[in-house]
């Protein structure tokens, strides 16, 4: 089976799963209940009552594709950059000792967890371009933009601006969100910026890291030795190598 198959099945594999769990909630759990949880949240109605605030396809598509591809590009610095990922499971198998619950309050305290993910989102920012369209005149820098000029906001070329990150800017590097000399968080808008930005950035964040946490307590990420590593259309390898 070629990668691409493999890539092809494993999607389908998670989204009917998550077809399966969405329909087992709908039917189950009505959105009023005391201790809702993420998804009971995503499912509840909109303010008028009468249609979903999210139809399964946008769950789906925003939840899964999103926070996968956010994963793999972890999955793919952390195999390369092994004392890295050897610093993260300390952090994360040392908070479970002192916060053996994750909840949204003791994710706060998984701090270089944190910064591994703000410098994925920075270098491999899953949104390469968000796009507006003006409504009124604008003039900026001496040029006038006309209502209705479409612009793209390039947050990948902006996150790689060496007057932000420096001459190392293109260099995967967790430890420059502790430097004394850090860049300011809002450096990093891979959820875009403004009344448009992105909705689900609480719930993605919340995800992807009880993943992370998940996996890395137990195991630790290598990559597939002889792949060739494309921009992630073609999917990555990894084997995932149980700790003693
Ligand atoms: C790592 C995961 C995710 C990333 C990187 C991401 C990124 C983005 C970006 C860059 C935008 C455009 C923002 C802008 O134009 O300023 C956006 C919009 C949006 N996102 Fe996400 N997203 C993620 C996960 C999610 C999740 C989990 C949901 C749903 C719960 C979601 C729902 C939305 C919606 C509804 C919009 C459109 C907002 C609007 O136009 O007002 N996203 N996202």
């Amino acid at each position: 089976m070629n990668t691409y198959q493999e890539l092809k099945n494993a999607r389908e594999y998670i989204d009917n799963l998550m077809t399966n769990i969405l329909a087992t909630k709908r039917a189950s759990s009505p959105s009023h209940q005391a201790h809702e949880d993420l998804l009971d949240r995503l499912l509840a109605p909109s303010t008028d009552a009468t249609t979903p605030k999210f139809t399964d396809a946008e769950i789906l598509g925003e939840t899964t594709r999103n926070n996968c591809n956010t994963l793999t590009f972890v999955a793919l610095e952390l195999s390369r950059n092994p004392s890295v990922q050897e610093s993260l499971k300390k952090e994360i198998k040392h908070l479970l000792t002192v916060y053996p619950t994750l909840t949204q309050e003791t994710l706060h305290h998984f701090t270089y967890l944190d910064q591994v993910l703000r410098e994925t989102q920075r270098l491999h920012p899953i949104v390469g371009i968000a796009l507006r369209t003006s409504t009124a005149e604008v003039e900026h820098d001496g040029y006038i933009f006309p209502a209705g000029t479409k612009v793209g906001l390039h947050l990948m070329a902006m996150h790689r601006d060496s007057r932000v990150f420096g001459k190392d800017a293109t260099t995967w590097k967790p430890d420059r969100w502790s430097s004394p000399d850090a860049p300011h968080v809002n450096s990093v808008i891979a959820f875009g910026e403004g009344i448009h930005n992105c909705i689900g950035q609480k719930v993605a964040l919340i995800e992807v890291k009880i993943i992370l946490i998940q996996l890395l307590r137990r195991f630790t990420i290598h990559l597939v030795e002889d792949q060739k590593i494309e921009f992630v259309t073609k999917g990555l390898k990894v084997r995932l190598v149980e700790d003693a």
